[in-house]
């Protein structure tokens, strides 16, 4: 490496050690420059005194250095004096009036003002981020900064929330984070968990306290039900009935290829079945066709017999009230079930919960939907999406919730998506899910999609309840064990 001359360009005189810059060039009453002499980061907040205004917030969009030490002179190897300057550019994000109410200045600054790295106090006031423990769900500390950001529970259940990144991004561990709050605060939940990892939340996290963010390990085991294919220990069957399920459906169930005339059997033994029996199983189905011509109807019944195996369809299903428990979270474990089972779950979890919260049969709650990209997809349909549609729709109007985890945003229904009002953001670097992310997000600067393919795990973009300007959040440890961490293929030489 050649050996350098650097010298930073800067006023001589002594300065004050809180000033990181000053204003020059042309100033606009949304954006300025500043030359800089301290350290910042982009993101970082600082404070800029407005003759009008007082003292006003902004952040940092961009920082350049500048120097004289062209191509041709590091082609040439120069080792001479080199010339530097770090200029940086900011958008004003406000004051709070004396109404209180968050406001931009109408006139720019002058040039030669000092710009100062913002106090925490400053920013939680201009930023007005809540901090109230009883209606908040605490999600972390803003990036660089003492500052708890506190998400307002009740605006995340009646707006809705999506977590979007891509895989190993860290959806589940920051949701995981979410459903913890909503479990210290009391607030009904149902999970649906294609791979099996939310039951882990029954048991504390491994290690300390965490000193930054005051978290220490805990269990909910108390507050948390799962139902699933592995009756396992902690994990309840998972249990419907077939009334609502007509031939079709049933067909789909079993992927069987829907001749007409396996169709019209399957319909007519529905038919019989009904007539005999006000509840009744997959069994029942297969007497019931086997009756009407057996031989006929041989891969209808292997396809039946499959389904049977399952246990997922019973004379009795699941109680509403073993499925919904106040102030508890239900985990839906569908690890193990096909794609096109877990779809028709889904459905009829989705439209039950919408139904008996209309009815106020159920107290207000949060569905959450994990890979949601499989259940309410944009192109295809499947047997769920309009009733999750539903849900994301209209489910505001009756305190149902719905929490979207996807690491395929452009592969979301539009109509889900653009419902959510929070919308927590973490490593996405596809462009078309950037895209997507955009679409759907107001707000949100070029500046920010070049944060969001950049950020490091355990940082997120944040905006909605009760965050008006799109934050980077350092997440908060767990409480609760996480159960999707990644697998590793070798083990490390210090765990011998
Ligand atoms: N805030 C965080 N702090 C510490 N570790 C984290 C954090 N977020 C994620 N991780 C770690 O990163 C890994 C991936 O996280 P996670 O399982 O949440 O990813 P994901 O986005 O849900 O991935 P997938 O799409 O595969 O489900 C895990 O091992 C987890 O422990
Ligand atoms: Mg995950």
């Amino acid at each position: 490496m050649v050996q350098l001359d650097i010298t930073m360009i800067e006023n001589e005189e002594e300065r004050d050690p809180s000033v990181i810059g000053t204003i020059y060039g042309d100033v606009g009453t949304n954006s300025f420059k500043f030359s800089m002499v301290g350290h910042a980061e982009r993101s970082d907040y600082i404070t800029v005194e407005h003759p009008d205004c007082g003292p006003v917030l902004c952040q940092i969009d961009s920082i350049i250095r500048k120097s004289n030490y062209t191509l041709d002179r590091s082609l040439e190897r120069d080792g001479g004096r080199i010339d530097e300057k770090v200029i940086a550019s900011a958008t004003v994000i406000g004051y709070r009036d004396s109404n209180g109410l968050l406001n931009t200045p109408r006139t720019p600054f002058a040039v030669g003002c000092d710009v100062r790295l913002s106090d925490a106090q400053f920013i939680k006031k201009v930023l007005g981020l809540k901090d109230d423990t009883r209606t908040c769900a605490y999600i972390g500390m803003l990036r660089n900064y003492d500052l708890r950001i506190m998400l307002d529970i009740n605006s995340m259940v009646q707006r809705h929330v999506s977590v979007l990144a891509k895989t190993g991004g860290g959806k589940s561990y920051v949701s995981g984070d979410i459903v913890e709050e909503l479990m210290k605060h009391g607030v009904t939940c149902m999970i649906v968990d294609p791979h099996g990892e939310y039951g882990a939340m029954r048991d504390a996290a491994d290690g300390k306290e965490d000193i930054r963010f005051g978290v220490s390990p805990r269990s909910y085991r108390e507050s948390m039900v799962e139902f699933g294919m592995d009756e396992s220990g902690d994990i309840h069957p998972l249990r419907f009935t077939l009334r609502s399920l007509d031939a079709k459906d049933i067909m789909e169930l079993c992927s069987s290829s829907d001749s007409k005339t396996s169709v019209l059997a399957l319909s007519k033994a529905i038919e019989n079945v009904k007539a005999k029996k006000d509840f009744y199983d997959i069994k029942d189905l297969i007497d019931e066709v086997s009756s009407i011509d057996s031989a006929r109807h041989y891969a209808l019944i292997r396809d039946l017999q499959l389904l049977d195996s399952l246990h997922l369809f019973a004379q009795k299903g699941n109680s509403l009230t073993d499925l919904v428990q106040k102030g508890k979270t239900t985990v839906i474990n569908l690890k193990g079930y096909s794609p096109d089972i877990q779809q028709i779950v889904v459905r009829r979890l989705g439209t039950m919960l919408f139904e008996m919260r209309k009815a106020e049969r159920i107290p207000p709650m949060m569905l959450v939907l994990e890979e949601a990209h499989n259940y309410c997809p944009q192109t295809e349909s499947t047997a769920c999406k309009k009733s999750l549609i539903t849900i994301a729709s209209e489910g505001r109007k009756f305190g149902l919730g719905l929490m979207v985890i996807s690491q395929r945003p452009a592969k979301i229904d539009k109509n889900v998506l653009s419902q959510c009002g929070t919308q927590i953001i973490l490593k996405v670097t596809n462009p078309n899910d950037l895209k997507a992310i955009s679409a759907s997000v107001e707000g949100l600067t070029g500046g920010m999609e070049q944060d969001i393919s950049g950020m490091p795990i355990g940082t997120a973009m944040i905006i909605g309840a009760g965050i008006q300007t799109p934050l980077l959040v350092d997440v908060r440890p767990r409480e609760t064990r996480h159960g999707g961490a990644s697998v590793q293929v070798l083990e490390d030489d210090d765990d011998e």
